[in-house]
């Protein structure tokens, strides 16, 4: 019995350690979505069933076919936005999150 418990306990610590692995290292292309509906609307497409951009911004979905996407691009893209874009200042993960986002749209 004491055995018993002391390998669901291993197990249990061995799931938890992995699911924390998972939440620092993979990108959530859920949350990215929250995200660029928040920060990115404004000027961009961001999803496929959104009807009309408002600014000569390309839509995500655009980004996300071009034959040289590369999520990590856009997630350096991202820390440091160019001049026509507002600084929105992305934490890493967040950055991560978005191109992970973009790159459900290809
Ligand atoms: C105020 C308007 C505005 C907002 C808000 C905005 N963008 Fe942009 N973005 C632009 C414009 C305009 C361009 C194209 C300008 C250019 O290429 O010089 C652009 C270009 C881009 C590009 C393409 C760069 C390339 O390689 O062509 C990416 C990726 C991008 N935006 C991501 C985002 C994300 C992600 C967000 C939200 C976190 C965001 N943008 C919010 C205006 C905006």
């Amino acid at each position: 019995m004491r055995r018993h418990l002391q390998r669901i306990g291993r197990l249990l610590l061995f799931m938890m350690a992995s699911h924390a692995a998972t939440a620092c290292f993979a990108a959530d292309p859920g949350q990215g979505e929250i995200l660029a509906k928040r920060w990115c609307i404004g000027c961009h497409l961001v999803a496929a069933d959104q009807k009309a951009a408002t600014t000569e911004a390309p839509p995500f979905a655009t980004i996300a076919r071009r034959p040289n996407f590369d999520p990590a691009k856009i997630e350096l893209f991202l820390r440091d936005p160019h001049p026509k874009m507002p600084n929105m200042s992305l934490g890493r993960a967040e950055a991560a999150d978005i191109a992970a986002y973009i790159a459900t749209l290809r």
